[in-house]
């Protein structure tokens, strides 16, 4: 199989734990290289539903080994708390699972700060995060005084780098937000009971991957979170604070661009978010309730209920120039099954003007209006359809407009969440 990076083109939750778990049976490795525990990628197996935050989720393949690289932030407890639950399924994880020396630890202040940031600010600048410390474990990494697991593992350097900053996390809790502050002496003790069970899987991955693709091995690279929740090409201040789409899988995994074959953009065929942050195509309350019921449009790490629009044209179209999208996976098909007519935005109207580009201005994007054509829908059950041959005509011509505007092709059509509900194109 080629090396193939699968990114979220929209704003998460995508189905691309789904897709991953699709294309994770033809590949060696998969990898994930940004985000952390923010993340929760959902695989249906049987009857039995996974959720996996951290762990890659080509870890339900048996044969499959799977890497943690060093852009993503590991919060132990979490990646412990996975391990577990995929032992107690009898998910074997022995000589599977690699986890980045560089990659950056998230400590208990990260998670704390993170929530009291969130519920202190009550205006604008709240953002509606998972509060898993996400964004303060990167802010940490690039002042450059975050700990990786390397110094994790050193117990002398964890000691030291853990003594410095945690003085500074104190006063910021203890004078900022009027909370408790930490005992060093237990969150080392702690850590270093991490340290243990942490080292069997710590390695140079970046050496492992490398060597691997020379031997003609594949790799999977699974993209946490989506294109507009990216630091760098999202919804700004409204995103995440990591790089989601293709680059993040270069940098977060030391693999050079040029081993990198395919690029999928997993797309819902209508649109939700999480959080706050303006999102044009959202549904006025009656469909937004008869749509997140349909779709169980509930986030998958937190529960919060995700906010549903009409798919948006102008933002899958932007993820696919930002991460030179070679397909498109199409998701949730099946949501739109009872639909009698459905709406697609192919532009912005913002003063009298049309926008067909997206606008790195997020205070024009919260103002623009979404201009949209109307689609018959196919009122019929795509629920079981392998082939596209087989997909009500109105269905293949939703589809088929959603890949011109996008400009696109397709290459996986999802149509329910399990293993067999899908069509590969
Ligand atoms: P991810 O974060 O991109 O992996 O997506 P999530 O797992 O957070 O959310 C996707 C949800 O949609 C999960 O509950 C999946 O089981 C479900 N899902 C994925 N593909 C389909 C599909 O084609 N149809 C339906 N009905 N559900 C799907
Ligand atoms: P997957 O991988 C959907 C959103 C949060 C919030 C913003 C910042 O499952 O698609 P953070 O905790 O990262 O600082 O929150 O990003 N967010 C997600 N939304 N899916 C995700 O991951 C998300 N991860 C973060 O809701 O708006
Ligand atoms: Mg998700």
């Amino acid at each position: 199989m080629p090396n193939i990076v699968c990114v979220g083109a929209q704003w998460g939750d995508e189905g691309k734990g789904k897709i991953i778990d699709v294309l994770a049976k033809k590949a060696d490795y998969i990898v994930r290289y940004q985000g952390g525990n923010n993340a929760g990628h959902t695989i249906v197996v049987g009857k039995k539903k996974f959720i996996l935050h951290l762990i890659p989720s080509g870890i339900l393949h048996p044969q499959k080994k799977c890497v943690i690289g060093n852009g993503v932030v590991i919060n132990p407890e979490a990646l412990f708390t996975e391990i577990d639950f995929l032992k107690k399924n009898n998910i074997s994880i022995k000589g599977r699972l690699f986890i980045s020396d560089r990659a950056h630890v998230i400590f208990p202040f990260h998670p704390l700060i993170d929530s009291l940031r969130e519920d202190k600010i009550k205006n604008k600048a709240k953002i509606g995060t998972t509060k898993r410390g996400i964004g303060p474990c990167y802010s940490d990494k690039m002042m450059r005084f975050g700990i990786r697991v390397c110094d994790l593992i050193d117990e002398g350097s964890l000691s030291e780098k853990l003594d410095y900053l945690l003085k500074e996390k104190n006063k910021i809790i203890k004078h900022i937000y009027k909370a408790k502050a930490f005992d060093f002496k237990e969150v080392f003790k702690q850590y270093c009971d991490y340290a243990r069970r942490i080292k069997p899987y710590v390695s140079n991955t970046a050496f492992l991957l490398n060597k691997e693709i020379d031997k003609k091995k594949s790799v999977l690279f699974e993209g946490a979170q989506g294109t507009l929740l990216d630091i760098d090409h999202g919804t700004y201040p409204y995103v995440t604070s990591s790089n989601a789409t293709v680059g993040g899988a270069i940098t977060g995994t030391g693999i050079g661009p040029t081993k990198i074959d395919q690029v999928i953009g997993v797309v819902k065929a209508y649109t939700t978010r999480v959080g706050e942050g303006p999102m044009p195509t959202e549904f006025p309350p009656d469909l937004m309730k008869q749509i997140r019921i349909k779709g169980d449009e509930f986030g998958a790490t937190t529960g919060r209920p995700r906010r549903c629009g009409w798919f948006d044209a102008v933002v899958v179209r932007h993820a696919a120039v930002i991460n030179g999208l070679t397909s498109l996976a199409v998701t949730k098909l099946d949501v739109l099954d009872e639909m009698k007519t459905i709406r697609i935005c192919t532009g912005y109207r913002y003063k009298k003007m049309v926008i067909k580009d997206f606008p790195s201005n997020t205070n024009i994007f919260s103002h623009v209006m979404p201009v949209y054509e109307e689609h018959q829908g196919w009122m019929e059950n795509t629920k079981d359809i392998t082939s596209i041959k087989k997909l009500p005509p109105n269905a293949k011509k939703y589809l088929k407009r959603i890949s011109q505007l996008v400009d696109v092709p397709l290459s996986i059509i999802s149509v329910g969440s399990k293993r067999s509900q899908i069509i590969i194109l």
